[in-house]
């Protein structure tokens, strides 16, 4: 049940009994500029049956209806549904969707790389045998084979918690929700991450959104591997930066990141001094006790 100011309430007498539609507001400004959100909630008796919200970030510029008029006219749809077919109404209808997977992992590693036995397929593998030897659980998620849609920007996630994108990012959502250290190995792109892993990146707003709407707060270190063609820093100024925002944006504290060039040259991260130790100090630092960064 929200607890946002009720700005408007309607008892309905059917002969399921008395149902209450109340419309609330909440003034969500502390996680966006100027957010607000409406929850229409239908009560049967005292018990929440349905409830569906509206926040004003879903509402694009220059849409010729804003947030409180949907609002009203979803309170009034509501009123008009529940007066006309009560049975509907007595039970609770859920919104939210459960996360798959029982089974969690206490460092979650997302590979970016779509190629399976390339350098950042490799070093996840080193990242995954140094959790081993910690006596840490460990999962590697190669996120090319998995099917993430590109995030529409609906903002949806701050209504209810959870994403309407139907596709396999619930998985990852409940990986990183659990995980104490969260590592992406991934290859330059473009001067960035490539498209897969900036899918996930995008769509992991939806968990800045169970954290701000349900509390599930992201409690976990972070650590980003890159490896690129060139050589020296240049390769990596936006890469860094982007998988810093993402690690902010989730309260991932961030250690320093491993940056591996001259891939071009070399081919194989193998080859290059020092890079495999690099990577398995960074984890060590990471995984050691007492270390709260
Ligand atoms: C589409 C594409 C774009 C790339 N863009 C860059 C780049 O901007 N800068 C760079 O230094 N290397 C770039 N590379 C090279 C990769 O970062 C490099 O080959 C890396 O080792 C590949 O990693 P992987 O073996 O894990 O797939 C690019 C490679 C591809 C396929």
């Amino acid at each position: 049940m929200s607890e946002g100011a009720v700005e408007k309430i309607r008892a309905i007498e059917t002969p399921e009994g008395t149902f209450t539609i109340r419309l609330i507001l909440d003034d969500l400004g502390s996680i966006y500029p100027g957010m607000i959100r409406y929850t229409v909630e239908v009560l049967c008796g005292a018990e929440p049956v349905a409830t569906y919200a509206v926040n004003s970030y879903e509402v694009p510029p220059g849409s010729l209806i804003d947030t409180r008029e949907a609002a009203e006219i979803l309170f009034s749809r509501l009123a008009h549904d529940v007066a006309s077919r009560p049975h509907a109404y007595t039970r609770p209808r859920r919104l939210t969707r459960p996360l798959p997977g029982s089974g969690t992992s206490d460092v979650v590693i997302l590979q970016g790389s779509p190629r399976r036995f390339g350098n950042s397929a490799r070093i996840a593998s080193w990242c995954a045998d140094e959790a081993a030897r910690a006596g840490l659980s460990s999962r590697i998620f190669f996120l090319h084979e998995f099917s993430i849609r590109p995030c529409i920007g609906c903002y949806a996630c701050y209504n209810y918690g959870y994403c309407p994108v139907d596709d396999d990012m619930p998985w990852i959502v409940r990986a990183l929700e659990s995980a104490s250290v969260i590592v992406v190995c991934t290859p330059v792109y473009t001067g960035t991450v490539p498209a897969g892993l900036k899918a996930v990146i995008d769509r992991c707003q939806w968990l800045h959104a169970r954290q701000k709407v349900l509390g599930r707060e992201v409690h976990a270190r972070g650590l980003l591997v890159a490896v690129a063609g060139r050589r020296g820093a240049a390769p990596f100024v936006c890469i860094t930066r982007v998988v810093s925002m993402f690690m902010e944006n989730l309260g991932i504290r961030p250690a320093a990141p491993v940056l591996i060039g001259d891939l071009d040259r070399a081919r194989d991260v193998r080859k290059i001094e020092g890079a495999e130790d690099d990577v398995r100090a960074a984890l060590r630092t990471l995984f050691a006790p007492g270390d709260e960064g």
